[in-house]
């Protein structure tokens, strides 16, 4: 069994927490650092249940931290990175682009030029593997998917900043031989997603009888995957991926916002012994998202293909059981949606 020291960033997060607890336990002989300067989306109670695993150690600290990222390298000699730190949500950026320009941009080139530097000339067994998004392709109307080849087209402050960075990547890779691998993957949902986010947003308003917002009239399509299956995409794609490829992840599930919010009150209804259409009275039609992206919609036929990925459940056992981690977690929730971020939606939802 090969030993290595992985470093992961901004593994306090959504997919992050997934991806570091799947790599602690899977690999016991891998050392995973997990970075992180703990935003308002990162939250160490994500890791509870590996923070005190030998093979698991957590720096509070910020990609864009030049000095600090040499001190790590040069003291965990680092062969792999997963680069999922980034500023994630599309109306933030919309409201304030500049720390999506500096962490999504800016951190990710300090990350690149540190990996260069202390792997150049021993690049074999290296591997810098950018976590992206599918929003980088931009919107999609009624027909197609997108695939690897898709011309980039980002429409949002967010998207704009990801996709930067994927060149940045690639443009290392092709001016300095880095090996990188990039992952573009659709909208994932599961625990410990932070409730800005429509899924558990809804999941909250909804048990808290509050109105749900449904931006414009909830025709927008996203594919949505289980958090799970991505992480083990990641898992997948690192091991097996190969160097200066990009591999799109999705769920072949694509939902109209209006269909995936009735179909959460119906299970909501269930779970809270609530009457049937109780929670759909709670939906509220509001202003729409400036630019908002129409469709999103992902082939990862390559993927499948290359490495016989694809998601392995199906999307309406794994939004109960996203709904069950919620309503089984209330102090999480209540946790994470005190202080700033009830600011933050009061800024977000009564304007509207
Ligand atoms: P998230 O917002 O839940 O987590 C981001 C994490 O990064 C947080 O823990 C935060 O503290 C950390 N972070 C932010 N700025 C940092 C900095 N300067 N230095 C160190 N850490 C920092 O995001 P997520 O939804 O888990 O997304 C993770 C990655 O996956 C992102 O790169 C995102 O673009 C990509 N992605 C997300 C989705 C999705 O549906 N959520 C889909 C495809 C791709
Ligand atoms: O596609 C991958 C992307 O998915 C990731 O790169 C992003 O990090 C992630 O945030 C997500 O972006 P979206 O903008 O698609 O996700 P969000 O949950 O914000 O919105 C999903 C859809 O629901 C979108 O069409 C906007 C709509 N929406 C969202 C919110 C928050 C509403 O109708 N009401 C809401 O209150």
């Amino acid at each position: 069994m090969s030993t290595k020291t992985l470093l992961i960033t901004g593994g306090a997060g959504f997919i992050g927490s997934h991806t570091v607890r799947l790599f602690v336990n899977k690999y016991p002989n891998y050392r995973i650092v997990n970075i992180d300067n703990l935003t308002y989306a990162g939250n160490l109670e994500n890791l509870k249940d590996v923070e005190s695993k030998e093979n698991y150690k957590f720096i509070k600290g910020d990609i864009k931290d030049t000095n600090l990222l040499e001190k790590l390298f040069s003291e965990y000699k680092f062969e792999g990175i997963i680069h999922l730190a980034a500023e994630s949500h599309v109306d933030r950026s919309i409201s304030g682009p500049m720390e999506f320009i500096t962490t999504n941009i800016i951190g990710t080139v300090a990350l690149l030029n540190v990996a260069k530097k202390h792997w150049e000339g021993e690049y074999s067994g290296k591997l810098f593997y950018h976590i992206s998004t599918d929003e980088v392709y931009g919107s999609l109307d009624d027909k197609g998917k997108f695939t690897e080849t898709t011309p980039y087209n980002p429409r949002s402050p967010y998207s704009a900043s990801k996709a930067s960075s994927d060149h940045l990547v690639r443009a290392y890779h092709y001016t300095y031989g880095l090996p990188i691998i990039i992952s573009n993957c659709s909208n994932n949902h599961g625990p410990n997603q932070f409730p800005e986010k429509l899924i558990p947003l809804a999941i909250n308003n909804i048990k808290n009888n509050k109105p749900i917002p449904v931006y414009g009239k909830g025709e927008n399509i996203r594919d949505w995957l289980y958090v799970y299956d991505h992480a083990d995409a990641i898992d997948l794609i690192y091991h097996k991926g190969r160097i200066g490829e990009t591999y799109n992840v999705g769920g072949d599930n694509e939902w109209k916002n209006i269909d995936l919010i009735r179909l959460l009150c119906r299970i909501m209804d269930k779970k809270l012994n609530r009457n049937p259409g109780d929670s759909e009275k709670l939906i509220t039609f509001v202003k729409d998202r400036a630019g908002h992206d129409k469709r999103y919609a992902i082939d990862f036929s390559k993927l499948k293909k290359e490495l016989g990925w694809g998601p392995s459940v199906d999307f309406k056992t794994g939004l109960e059981k996203t709904v069950d981690w919620y309503l089984s977690n209330s102090s999480w929730l209540t946790s994470v949606c005190s202080g700033e971020y009830q600011k933050y939606y009061d800024r977000q939802y009564l304007k509207r």
